[in-house]
Order: structure tokens, then C-alpha cells, then sequence
């Protein structure tokens, strides 16, 4: 079974779109009205999701297996989903997540091949609930590769195992969010991802105060 949880927002996009940056500004704005909130993210957001992020992202000599990865990637979710995201829900906070099961339904799914009616059993099976509103940062991938490439020239970060992959993976990748965003435009928001990073969070800001109009 799953459930939709209100104050679960996540945001989903490729690489270089900018998450960061509209996660602050969507904290901020929910501060600044009283809310408690918890920020967190995917792979990851526990010590245990954390090291498995390590194993997922981490380049090995070993080619890991799609499935392996899928598997991991559920692994950490379900970690996660106990020991954060559903006791800050219960005791009223928002949370606030960056990458959630979209992100296996379009890296896993889309870009890799992995059936999807797979994905959407460990989803019912293992995780259970689902973002009242997902943001999608939408960007082409080409101004992503160049953000991205900027960030790697500076010497934030060496470009992790998923991020070493060709540009017709994150083709793919784009084209999965954009499906599943198609499919349920109730819960996601497509935003231009493209213009300037404060746009992108005022926008996003406006479409959370949007979002909340539902039940005032
Ligand atoms: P990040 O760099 O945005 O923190 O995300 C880590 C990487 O993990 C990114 O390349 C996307 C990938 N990913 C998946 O492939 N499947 C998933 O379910 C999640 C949450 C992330």
C-alpha cells in the first residue's frame, strides 16, 4: 500500500539542476513561517544509508550490477524511510528530501532498463509512502554537463560513479522524470531549471505556497 504524506516534499532533477539551492530556500520558507522541518536525502540520510550511499557512489573495478544497484538503492530508502522520514511525519515536521523513489524510477528504470513494475513492488513492498509534492527540476543535458563540469574544474568533486555515465543515459534519465511527471501532474511541479539558480528557488518557493493553499 502507499500512502501520500502532505508535508513530504522531495525534489527531483539530474545532476547540476540546481537541488541545493531551492532545498535552502524551501527550508528557509517554512522556517520563517514556524514549521519544523527536516531536511534529507537520498541515497542516504542515515549512518547505515550513508555507507551504502559510499558503495553505490564510490568508483570500484568491479562493474556493479543493475539489479545490485536497484537493490542498494532500496536499501538505503527503506533505512531512511524508518529512522527519519516517517518519525519527523508523525510527530507533524516537514521533510524536505533531495532525490526520493522517482530518482529509481528514471536512473534505475529509464536509463538502465530495470522493469518497472519491479521498481513500483520494492516501492509498495519496502518504502510505502509518497511525496505530497515533488518538485521537478527540469534542465537539458548539455547546460547540466556544463555545470557539472564547471564544479569538477574547481575541484568540488570528481565526478562519482552514476555522474561518470554518458550523455544518452541522462537523456534517458531526463525523459523518465518527465514521463512520470506527465503521469502525475497532481503531485509534481516541472520547473524551468535552466534560468538563474534564484529564480529557480523563488519559484519553487511560490509553487510550496501554492501547494499549502490546498488546505488553508
Ligand atoms: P546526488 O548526487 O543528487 O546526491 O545523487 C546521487 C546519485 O544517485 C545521482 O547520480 C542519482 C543517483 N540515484 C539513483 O540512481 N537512484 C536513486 O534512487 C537515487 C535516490 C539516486
Amino acid at each position: 500500500m502507499l500512502q501520500s504524506q502532505p508535508r513530504f516534499l522531495t525534489l527531483e532533477g539530474g545532476e547540476g539542476a540546481g537541488k541545493s539551492t531551492v532545498l535552502s530556500a524551501l527550508r528557509d520558507a517554512l522556517l520563517a513561517d514556524g514549521q519544523d522541518v527536516v531536511c534529507t536525502r537520498e541515497p542516504g540520510g542515515t549512518p547505515l544509508a550513508e555507507r551504502i550511499r559510499e558503495v553505490l557512489l564510490g568508483v570500484g573495478d568491479e562493474p556493479m550490477d543493475a539489479h545490485a544497484e536497484l537493490l542498494l538503492m532500496f536499501a538505503a530508502r527503506a533505512q531512511h524511510v524508518t529512522q527519519v522520514i516517517r518519525p519527523a511525519l508523525a510527530r507533524g515536521a516537514w521533510v524536505i528530501c533531495d532525490r526520493f523513489t522517482d530518482s529509481s524510477y528514471a536512473y534505475q528504470g529509464a536509463a538502465r532498463g530495470l522493469d518497472t513494475a519491479f521498481i513500483a513492488a520494492l516501492e509498495r513492498g519496502a518504502v510505502g509512502i509518497v511525496p505530497g509534492l515533488t518538485l521537478l527540476l527540469d534542465l537539458d543535458v548539455a547546460s547540466a554537463r556544463a555545470r557539472t563540469r564547471g564544479r569538477d574544474l574547481l575541484g568540488e568533486s570528481a565526478p562519482d560513479r552514476i555522474e561518470s555515465e554518458r550523455d544518452a543515459f541522462f537523456e534517458h534519465v531526463r525523459m523518465g522524470f518527465r514521463e512520470r511527471a506527465t503521469r502525475e501532474p497532481e503531485r509534481f511541479r516541472v520547473l524551468d531549471a535552466s534560468l538563474r539558480a534564484e529564480q529557480v528557488a523563488a519559484n519553487a518557493v511560490a509553487a510550496l505556497a501554492d501547494y499549502r493553499k490546498q488546505w488553508s
